[in-house]
């Protein structure tokens, strides 16, 4: 006969032996749900449109496409030998059209054509919406004093959404070199990228997309705001224009704490 303490031990261990089942078959549930999520979020992956195959399509495009974004470059010249240079740079889903079919193409564009040649080719397209990156910076320079300044009265940012109203518009990437972005480590240490746009939801998505990269992502408010980045652009090419060398810098803003009313502060209204 057995005792109640037997009794109770094999009571413990059948309910053990059942917990470990639940453990076990719940694990592998949850890691089939997390393998189809993660396979159906990389086939899900957004294309991109890059307009212009300069220094910031070169350095952005094949990144991108290593996240597993397709990639279509729209060029002037999509046959020319360094445009394909490039797409065979971005990997087997990469390909070089026209502008105006990497854009009807494409779920996002990113911008990275000269601010002279922006506006006119952008009227050329339609660009309702779709996520809009915009780098670009609305700057030219003045030979009489070696520095840039402002081409336009408000921003690029807000010419060009003056010009694609539907289009879902962030400002983003325009105050770093192409050569960070191609390498982020290139910087010597971490790198913000400041954000600005009226659609909180694309504003989410770029800052998401900004951290895939290896950046920081910074929030600074709407489009509005564009050209005070802009302007931020301007002083980042002062050390890169005038020298000295060893004073070029990244912009990499430090997280910090709100004011409290123990400092003997009078806090904001
Ligand atoms: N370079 C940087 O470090 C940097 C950093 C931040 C922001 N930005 C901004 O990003 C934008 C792109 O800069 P980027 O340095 O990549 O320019 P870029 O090297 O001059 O390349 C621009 C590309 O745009 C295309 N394009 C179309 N129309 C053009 C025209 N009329 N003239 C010249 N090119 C034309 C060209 O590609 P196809 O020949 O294939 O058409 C060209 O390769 C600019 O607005 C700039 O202010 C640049």
């Amino acid at each position: 006969m057995r005792t109640s303490s037997t009794r109770w031990a094999g009571l413990r261990a059948a309910l053990a032996r059942l917990i470990a089942a639940i453990v076990v078959t719940t694990g592998i549930v949850a890691l089939d749900v997390a393998s189809s999520v993660a396979h159906a979020a990389d086939s899900a992956r957004e294309s991109v449109a890059i307009l212009g195959t300069g220094r910031v399509g070169a350095a952005l495009g094949p990144r991108l496409a290593a996240l597993g974004h397709p990639v279509i470059y729209g060029s002037r010249e999509p046959q020319r030998a360094d445009v394909q240079a490039l797409v065979a740079r971005s990997g087997a889903r990469a390909s070089a059209a026209s502008i105006a079919e990497a854009v009807a193409r494409a779920d996002w564009v990113l911008i990275a054509l000269p601010w002279t040649a922006t506006e006119s080719t952008l009227r050329t397209v339609d660009l309702a919406g779709k996520l809009v990156i915009d780098p670009t910076n609305a700057l030219r320079f003045v030979p009489a004093t070696g520095y840039m300044e402002m081409a336009v009265e408000t921003s690029a940012a807000e010419r060009i959404a003056d010009l694609a109203p539907r289009a879902r518009l962030v400002k983003a990437f325009n105050t770093l070199g192409a050569h960070v972005m191609a390498d982020p480590a290139a910087a010597g240490g971490p790198v913000t990228v400041p954000l600005v746009g009226d659609d909180a939801a694309a504003k989410a998505r770029v800052g998401t997309l900004v951290r895939e990269l290896g950046f920081e992502a910074q929030d600074l408010g709407p489009l509005r705001h564009a050209r005070q980045l802009e302007g931020m652009a301007l002083l980042y090419m002062v050390p890169l224009l005038k020298g000295p060398r060893t004073d070029v810098f990244e912009y990499h803003l430090r997280r910090g704490t709100a004011p409290v009313r123990s400092q003997g502060v009078r806090p904001a209204e």
